[in-house]
């Protein structure tokens, strides 16, 4: 029997490929345009990081991180998100020190989570995310959320909902803590037992369940708004007004608590149903975290962040039929050799034109050239390059337009040149119909 892939993970082949990193690359291009800069930390961290970082009240940490001990007995965690240790490397290559803050670094890789896989949910999968850290302005919160905002816009998401909130600071949250507990206090013996876990080690938590009949008990609970400190209160109402200013949309949700221990102040959520219906949760998400820095030992500053699933972002596009056209491996030339023997040089060719820029393919069967010709109208080639033993000996390759079938004999010296000149401003809605003789 063969093997399969593991549960909830998946392979990503062909042009759902091709649509990641396309995703992925224009992202990267957003990023860096707000002065991102890139970093790659390992997927191994020790598990410790994220049990302080990410926190053990949230589910991720309770219950969906892959841990294991190594050989050393040493218990290490397949990165479930990346903030936390994004903060680890911070603090490791003391980048605080020697960085204008904020520091602002982004990052895209693989994470794991041991989730009940579903539409849209999986056990691996990727994410793209930034971190700001460093700088306490509402003002860095609102850049934050728009950048967000542009590269899912540049990606051709116009309907996407932005949900934020604020989960206010240390004082907001303790008074808020407080109110929940009183709240619940006589009814936590009837809930779910994670709610009663919850109860004890952050009644927030009890806020995000999806057991029905505890969601009909927490629909009457107090409301964070309620609980916030004046300072937090500014700081919010400063983030709306410059997003409303900056034209940013966006609906306050006071339920949106986030699953991570670490947030504080402003928090949000991107949300998109696609035109088929599908709504495949929060295609993003992310917010500001107080602490999080001094908790992996460094010192006490502040930062804010966010990360999208990389698999929803290429759903929703691919429901909402946005893939963009030009994201194919297009075979400019496919390159054939007469005999074996000559397939070397005709290696040689291909290589030279692929250092000119062009897509080439070779065909490494020593077939006829029906066989040949068939098979590079299967990879829509342009151009096909031929040579054989005699090709060799006059110093010459065989170049077909295949679009026109045309062929003729150029020098081997000359073949880019000549390929070129075939090639030059045509693409597929060339009014030379693939025969461009439009600069000539
Ligand atoms: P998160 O909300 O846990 O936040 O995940 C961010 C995004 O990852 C989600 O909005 C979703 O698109 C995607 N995602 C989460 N779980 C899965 C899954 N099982 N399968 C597929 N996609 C999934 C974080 O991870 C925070 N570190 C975000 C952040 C950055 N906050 C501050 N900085």
């Amino acid at each position: 029997m063969g093997i399969n892939n593991v549960k909830g993970t998946h392979d990503v082949i062909g042009s759902e490929a091709n649509l990641y990193s396309a995703i992925e690359s224009l992202l990267k291009q957003i990023a860096e345009l707000h002065a991102y800069n890139e970093v790659r930390p390992p997927v191994l961290e020790y598990s410790e990081l994220f049990v302080r970082g990410v926190g053990e009240s949230s589910d991720v940490v309770r219950k969906e991180m892959y841990t294991f001990l190594d050989k050393g007995q040493r218990s290490l965690t397949l990165r479930p998100e990346f903030t936390a240790g994004i903060m680890r490397l911070i603090v490791q290559n003391k980048l605080l020190a020697t960085n204008d803050w904020p520091l602002k670094l982004y990052y895209c890789g693989p994470v794991f989570r041991y989730e009940r896989p579903q539409l849209g949910r999986y056990r691996q999968f990727n994410q793209f995310g930034v971190e700001a850290v460093g700088h306490n302005s509402p003002i860095n919160d609102v850049e934050v959320i728009t950048m967000a905002y542009i590269m899912l816009t540049s990606l051709g998401l116009e309907n996407v909902t932005i949900k934020i909130n604020t989960l206010g600071d240390e004082e907001s949250r303790n008074a808020y803590r407080d109110a929940l507990k009183a709240f619940f206090k006589d009814k936590v013996a009837n809930m779910c037992e994670d709610c009663r876990s919850r109860y004890e080690l952050n009644p927030l938590r009890i806020l995000d369940c999806k057991v029905p009949e505890d969601q009909e008990i927490v629909k009457d609970a107090p409301h964070m708004s309620q609980y916030l400190s004046d300072s937090s209160k500014a700081r919010f109402e400063t983030v709306c007004n410059a997003l409303k200013e900056l034209n940013i949309p966006f609906e306050v949700d006071d339920s949106l608590v986030r699953g991570l221990d670490y947030y504080s102040e402003t928090v949000f959520e991107f949300h998109y149903v696609s035109q088929k219906g599908n709504d495949y949760g929060a295609i993003g998400a992310g917010g500001h975290y107080s602490h999080l820095v001094k908790e992996v030992g460094g010192p006490d500053v502040p930062g804010i962040g966010f990360s999208f699933g990389i698999e929803r972002l290429a759903s929703v596009i691919s429901d909402d039929g946005l893939i963009p056209t030009d994201i194919e491996n297009k075979c400019d030339i496919y390159v054939m050799s007469l005999g074996e023997q000559n397939q070397i040089y005709a290696l040689a060719y291909a290589n030279d034109a692929r250092l000119a820029g062009y897509n080439v393919e070779m065909c490494f069967d020593n077939t006829k050239l029906g066989n040949m010709f068939k098979r590079a109208e299967k990879k829509s080639a342009k151009v096909a390059l031929i040579i054989g033993d005699n090709e060799i000996e006059k110093g010459i390759v065989i170049l077909k337009n295949m679009a026109t079938k045309e062929q003729k004999e150029v020098l081997a010296s000359e073949f880019i040149d000549e390929i070129d000149k075939l090639l030059a401003n045509c693409d597929d809605n060339c009014c030379c119909g693939n025969n461009c003789k439009c600069e000539n």
